[in-house]
């Protein structure tokens, strides 16, 4: 994304796009989590644009329905693993990304990996990918114990308020035995080891 006329018809695009497909609700949602991400963005010196336009896109395949997000993986050949076929909404990012380059043209692939892995993340993101999974879960409307402390972290390292949001999945599921995804543990650990070899650099 460089030509500013270009970025904004692209971004012009994308809020169609995902205002055409979502309620009121998640459509609201979605342009708080995109100015949410874009201010993340100017603040850890990333593109605005391109966190923008993947937050613009990382819902708009929510609202389909459990038949329809295997029958388009299959058919576009995305990975379906045991966790989305129990629970094909888990798919939701990735056939969002693959309608992003599909229809909309998006070929940035920082972009679309930061929609695809949005829901239960994975490890060795991008920083794109890292702003998106931090700014969706702290957007304004996002109320639960730990939000005010991972909104804090998020103003000074992205990595570190995406280990705090993941530690705090981590809980909340093992409280409710509820299974962990394993992308979302291979993201923590991800970030924890090249936390500590951060930490050894210096
Ligand atoms: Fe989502
Ligand atoms: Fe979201």
């Amino acid at each position: 994304m460089r030509d500013p006329a270009e970025n904004r018809a692209l971004l012009q695009a994308a809020d169609a796009f995902a205002r055409a497909r979502l309620s009121d609700k998640r459509y609201g949602h979605t342009v708080r989590v995109a100015d949410t991400a874009e201010s993340l963005a100017r603040k850890h010196g990333l593109d605005p644009d391109r966190a923008r336009l993947a937050a613009l896109l990382h819902d708009a395949a929510r609202e389909r329905e459990p038949e329809e997000f295997i029958r388009l993986a299959e058919e576009w050949n995305l990975h379906i693993g045991v966790p989305e076929r129990e629970s094909p909404k888990l798919l939701h990012g990735p056939v969002a990304a693959e309608l992003g380059r599909r229809e909309l043209g998006v070929e940035d692939r920082e972009v679309l990996e930061a929609v695809r892995v949005h829901t239960v993340g994975a490890a060795g993101i991008g920083q794109i990918a890292l702003a998106l999974y931090v700014a969706d879960k702290i957007e304004p409307a996002r109320d639960y114990p730990s939000v005010g402390r991972i909104r804090e972290l998020a103003q000074q390292d992205l990595r570190e308020a995406a280990t705090e949001a993941l530690r705090r999945v981590v809980a909340h599921n093992e409280e409710r035995d509820r299974p962990i995804h394993p992308a979302s543990r291979a993201m923590l650990e991800w970030l924890e080891q090249t936390e500590g070899a951060a930490h050894r650099r210096m």
